[in-house]
């Protein structure tokens, strides 16, 4: 049996470049030696392709980098699938399908799915236009709203009306009333995001999010549990068992994902059988109407039997402890059997 050639792409220039590595060691070290044959591309923060040729042990934030010099780059080429690595002596490696193991801008944003397309690699996930929908918040909300899918009150302002005229943002603001979340249009692991409890804490929270993205968005508060939902898209759509976090602080910000540890989760999530039923519902709906392939994450919050979308991940934290490969777990998908049926789902 010939080997699918893999080929495995983490880090990036987004703010969740470590996110990633930890992501990609995880799918690596599972991944089946007999079944794959695989090439490790690691992107720096600063946008840059590099072979990995390091050990596994060695895929860290702080090591990977000593094992990667040479230049790699797919190239531009509809029948292609062909890997350009620089060194001193040049090479070229064909690859059946892709596995970005990346996370936010430049990974999971439609813009790297875009330079597959152009280039003619089969990847793992989302396709360039749902990705880039997935992830612009704004967009998203846009787009599901024709869906009647529930959502926060919201408004989108850019960078040139905040500082142009603040006033009327904050006037803008009395009607959706406080506490209120200001958050990037286009990030993810809570950078940029805050929660807004009055008026005199509208703009530096505003150019906070200034720093992740030139748009920005501001919603409503809704008050109730954080339940995400697993899809996995292949001929069908299924939802997985339904999962909670409870943040343990204030909310599910990027102190309480990686530094301080107080998050706890709960699958299958504890919520009534009429709103589990609601959120697998929505989360297959969503993930169809954003033409999703492969797989998402869905987050919505749960009160009572009331349910409020909040956002889509079409390349969630993916680590063996991750909730999507958890939720996944739960309902009968193991790890290594997960990352098996994405390939297969790419190579289809
Ligand atoms: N409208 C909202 N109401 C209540 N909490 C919110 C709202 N929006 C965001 N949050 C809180 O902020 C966290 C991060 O926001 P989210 O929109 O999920 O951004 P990210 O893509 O960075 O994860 C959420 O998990 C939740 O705890
Ligand atoms: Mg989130």
């Amino acid at each position: 049996m010939n080997k699918i050639r893999v080929c495995c792409l983490f880090g990036g220039v987004s703010e969740e470049h470590e996110v990633s590595i930890v992501s990609a060691a995880s799918v690596l070290s599972v991944m089946d030696r007999d079944k794959y044959e695989i090439t490790t591309v690691g992107i720096t923060k600063e946008g840059k392709w590099l072979l990995y040729e390091g050990a596994l042990s060695d895929l860290t934030k702080d090591s990977w980098l000593l094992y990667a010099t040479k230049e790699s780059f797919f190239v531009p080429d509809p029948n292609g699938g062909r890997l350009m690595i620089v060194g001193d002596t040049p090479e070229t490696r064909q690859i059946d399908v892709a596995f970005p193991v990346m996370h936010g801008k430049n990974g999971e944003d439609g813009t790297l799915q875009g330079l597959f397309d152009i280039c003619g690699v089969r990847y793992v996930g989302c396709g360039c236009l749902s990705s880039a929908v997935s992830m612009d918040k704004a967009t998203a909300k846009m787009i599901l709203k024709n869906y009647n899918i529930p959502q926060a009150m919201a408004m989108a302002v850019d960078r040139r009306e905040i500082e142009r005229d603040p006033i009327r943002i904050a006037m803008a603001c009395e009607s959706l009333g406080y506490p209120l979340f200001v958050k990037p249009s286009a990030s993810g692991s809570s950078c940029g995001v805050s929660r807004v409890n009055s008026a005199d804490e509208l703009l530096p929270a505003l150019h906070k999010a200034l720093l992740s993205d030139r748009r920005v968005l501001i919603e409503e508060y809704i008050k109730g549990a954080e339940v995400e939902v697993a899809v996995l898209g292949e001929d069908g759509i299924f939802a997985a068992e339904p999962g909670e976090i409870v943040p343990g602080s204030e909310f599910y910000d990027y102190e309480t994902k990686y530094v301080n540890n107080t998050a706890t989760y709960h699958i299958p999530a504890r919520i009534s059988e009429k709103a589990r039923e609601k959120v697998k519902a929505y989360a297959k709906k969503i993930f169809r109407a954003l033409d999703c392939k492969g797989l998402a994450r869905v987050d919505f919050f749960v009160d009572g039997e009331r349910v409020v979308f909040n956002e889509i991940n079409t390349m969630p934290g993916f680590t063996s402890i991750s909730m999507y490969p958890k939720m996944m777990e739960a309902s009968g998908i193991a790890y290594r059997e997960l990352i098996d049926r994405l390939i297969q789902s790419a190579l289809a």
